[in-house]
């Protein structure tokens, strides 16, 4: 008897043969069926699958706004550069710190850690990501919200922004496929835009995070308005990253992390 997966895989393998027939009519045809077949696929795994139906959604209906779209995150995933910003701040109190980009919840919880007294928002554009941070047990000088500007805003302005492995977008698949130029899938332009909306809502003697990213906030506009803060880098990022131009670096520097506005 012929099984569901043997019939798929004899059905393929003519696919490829086909796919390199000498008729340009039969080339069309097998194109045509691939296409469908991708489509359906696609459709298939929106209606089961929960978390590609919500990252999905999130690509159709915020292209502009999106930048990395996968939710990983851990506890404590930075502690030497949480570290270095508890002891830029030194005791400080009445501190306003803004996770930007912080999933599911844990990277608020681990700054409460660093932070016992500051007052912390968590924004994410992942509304399923949100109703998770929703249901933790925080304190009261904790909140999360839904990522937009205007709302962000509201809440500055803040002594810190952490932005940890946000503005990117999809760095291993870039990194597996060999991609030299990133401007049709995350432009230089749009990176910079969000660090511009940034300084908008940090405090002189503020601190700007930006870590795990593909393009080096020392190549935007502001970067002379800031100096950064020891020698905190991302050399365990070991994923490709980009010039102004988009074009792909090699051997680049390990870009710096931690930067104070002047
Ligand atoms: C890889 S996770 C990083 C989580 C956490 N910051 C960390 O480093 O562990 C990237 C997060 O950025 C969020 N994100 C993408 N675009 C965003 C935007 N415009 N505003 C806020 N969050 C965004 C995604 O929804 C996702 O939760």
């Amino acid at each position: 008897m012929i099984t569901k997966t043997t019939f798929l895989s004899t059905a393929k393998q003519k696919v490829k043969k086909y796919r390199y027939s000498k008729s340009k009519f039969i080339k069309l045809v097998v194109l045509f069926l691939s296409f469908l077949w991708n489509v359906a696929q696609t459709i298939k795994r929106v209606i089961v699958d929960k978390d590609f139906r919500s990252l999905t959604l999130l690509q159709l209906l915020h292209p502009n706004k999106l930048h990395q779209t996968t939710p990983l995150t851990f506890m404590d995933r930075y502690p030497a550069i949480f570290s270095a910003c508890k002891n830029y701040f030194n005791g400080k109190q009445d501190l306003k710190i803004l996770s930007y980009g912080c999933s599911t919840g844990e990277e608020v919880l681990t700054l409460r850690k660093y932070f016992p007294d500051a007052e912390i928002i968590g924004a994410d554009i992942n509304k399923k990501s949100l109703a998770i941070c929703k249901t933790l047990p925080v304190d009261s000088k904790i909140s999360f919200l839904y990522s937009s500007h205007s709302e962000i805003k509201k809440h500055g302005p803040f002594d810190a922004i952490f932005c940890m492995a946000v503005l990117q977008r999809k760095p291993h698949d870039i990194a597996a496929k060999g991609i030299t130029n990133l401007k049709k899938i995350y432009p230089f332009d749009k990176f910079e835009k969000q660090i511009i909306e940034f300084d908008e809502i940090i405090k002189t003697q503020g601190l700007m995070v930006i870590h795990y990213t593909q393009y080096s906030f020392e190549d935007t506009s502001l970067a002379s308005q800031y100096k950064s803060l020891g020698y905190s880098n991302q050399s365990d990022y070991n994923l490709p990253v980009f010039d102004k131009e988009s074009e792909l670096i090699k051997n680049p520097r390990p870009q710096k992390s931690i930067f104070i506005k002047l």
